[in-house]
């Protein structure tokens, strides 16, 4: 298993015991009929990974405030904290005493991820939070055979016996700053990648390692993956690199760049240190109202992946 063609994660990953923090690490080669877990379709949310190995792009916010507008606008969601460093979790205002179980536990399996949710002071929206021990879950689970697969294993018992109109009806998952085990569980729990980028400089270093990533894991672990959109961040309407940003993004990306950009907007930064989404905090600020279009939109495009 640690022979590099067999790598599940294609042939440049260096075997797990040289892996570092920004390196996928090994999983065993397995066909999705022989040990994926399978899905009943119709019971499940859709689940869409927030990802972008590089830190500080809006994964979290966006998390936090697509979540909040899609159970604004009558979906059922849930919010999966997978980063150990728990901001999606703070940011929705979970107290860590609060946090008995948290995603740790559920991927290294002493607790369903039933018992590890939350709900938050937005109807609709629920969280299984994250907590520091998280960052160890690569030692403790490293060498299982199913350990790309603990996520989704989760997921599958998810909406079992919910009651009528309580099931979830999308499940969005924080990821790391980081091409970890932790993200590789996400994507392949996933059915489709939302990618934030943040309207700088080198915005798309790092995008074609991250697709890259996205077709080995196709390719071994989750055939159905897709990437759902790119989402631009942080757009400064007043510093014109944010805009040579959006057409560079645009003309690389094409149609997968979503129409909705996320403007800079300080009231989207000051919400977390109130555990409030920007929705809660300021309903009418440019950020809500853009979280609140980028919802639409997801909504819109979900809909055309399931017509097409
Ligand atoms: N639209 C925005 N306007 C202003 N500030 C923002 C906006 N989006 C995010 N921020 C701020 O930028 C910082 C990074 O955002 P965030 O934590 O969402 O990124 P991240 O990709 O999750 O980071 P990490 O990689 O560390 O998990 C935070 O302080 C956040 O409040
Ligand atoms: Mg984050």
């Amino acid at each position: 298993m640690t022979d590099i063609k067999n790598s599940a994660l294609g042939a440049d990953v260096p075997e797990a015991s040289q892996a570092t923090a920004t390196v996928i690490p090994l999983a065993p080669k397995v066909g999705p009929s022989d040990e994926a877990p399978g899905i009943v379709p119709g019971t499940l949310a859709r689940v869409l990974a927030i990802a972008n190995q590089k830190g500080g792009v809006g994964k979290t916010t966006t998390a936090i405030n697509l979540g909040t507008a899609l159970a604004a606008i009558g979906e059922r969601v849930l919010i999966v904290d997978l980063d150990p460093q728990g901001n999606a979790s703070t940011g929705l205002g979970i107290d860590r005493r609060n946090r008995r179980y948290s995603t740790y536990d559920v991927l290294i399996g002493e607790a369903p991820l039933r018992s590890a949710i939350l709900p938050t002071a937005v109807p609709r929206l629920d969280i299984a939070p994250s907590t520091l021990d998280l960052s160890g879950v690569e030692l403790e689970i490293g060498q299982e055979r199913d350990r790309a697969y603990r996520l989704r294993n989760a997921f599958a018992a998810l909406n079992t016996n919910a009651a009528p109109g309580n099931a979830y009806t999308y499940v969005l998952v924080d990821c790391p700053p980081s091409l970890n085990l932790l993200t590789v569980n996400a994507m392949a729990a996933a059915n489709a990648i939302l990618v934030p980028l943040q309207c700088e400089f080198f915005a798309l270093e790092g995008l074609s390692q991250l697709l890259k990533t996205v077709e080995q894991v196709r390719e071994t672990l989750n055939p159905e993956l897709t990437i759902h959109g790119i989402v631009l961040t942080m757009y400064d309407a007043r510093n014109n690199l944010s805009g040579q940003v959006v057409a560079d993004v645009r003309e690389f990306m094409g149609r997968k760049v979503y129409d909705t950009i996320i403007p800079r907007n300080v009231r989207v930064s000051e919400a977390p240190s109130y555990g409030k989404p920007v929705l809660v905090y300021d309903l009418k600020c440019v950020g809500s109202e853009a979280y609140l279009r980028l919802a639409t939109e997801v909504i819109q495009r979900e809909k055309e992946l399931r017509a097409g």
